[in-house]
């Protein structure tokens, strides 16, 4: 689908956020700029993350507490927003938390840059693709749901 501002992927984004629960990983492909974060953040919208939902760039995973449920399901534990831009080597020592993180399932992990451990991924994460189109348009594919 094309999205033709910030405003409508954050809300294809939170379209899809509510149909996440506990243990789901989304992976973000896309080249820069292509919108990952915007789509990270409106996917946090629906979990009640307002603020603080930046690029973690140098951190690699940034953690957010949800406060809000968009249905009946309990609260995720935890949002993890991972970041693997500045990771080359899928062996690199840094990227061993994320695997933890993925192995655990104590929460829902949203990873920008997926394609640097695409062949390590499990089968079931949900995979958004984004492309731009030009300045404002973006073309988003979101594959289909486990
Ligand atoms: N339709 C759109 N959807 C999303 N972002 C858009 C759209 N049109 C313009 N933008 C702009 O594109 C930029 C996307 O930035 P964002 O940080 O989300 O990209 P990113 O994919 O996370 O990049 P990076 O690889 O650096 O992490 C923002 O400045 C946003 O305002
Ligand atoms: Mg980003």
């Amino acid at each position: 689908m094309l999205s033709h501002s910030e405003e409508e992927t954050v809300k294809i984004a939170k379209e899809v956020g509510k149909k996440l629960q506990n243990g789901d990983i989304v992976a973000l492909f896309g080249e820069l700029g292509a919108g990952k974060t915007v789509f990270v953040k409106g996917i946090c919208k629906v979990f009640g993350i307002t603020r603080r939902v930046k690029s973690p760039s140098f951190t690699v995973i940034r953690e957010y507490i949800p406060n809000k449920t968009h249905n009946s399901d309990r609260l995720p534990n935890k949002i993890y927003h991972i970041d693997l831009y500045r990771i080359n080597d899928p062996s690199s020592i840094l990227i061993q938390e994320v695997y933890e993180r993925l192995g655990e399932r104590n929460g829902i992990c949203l990873i920008e840059w997926a394609d640097r451990i695409e062949d390590l991924l499990p089968e079931d994460v949900v995979k958004i693709h984004m492309k731009i189109i030009d300045d404002k348009t973006r073309e988003i594919n979101v594959n289909s749901f486990p």
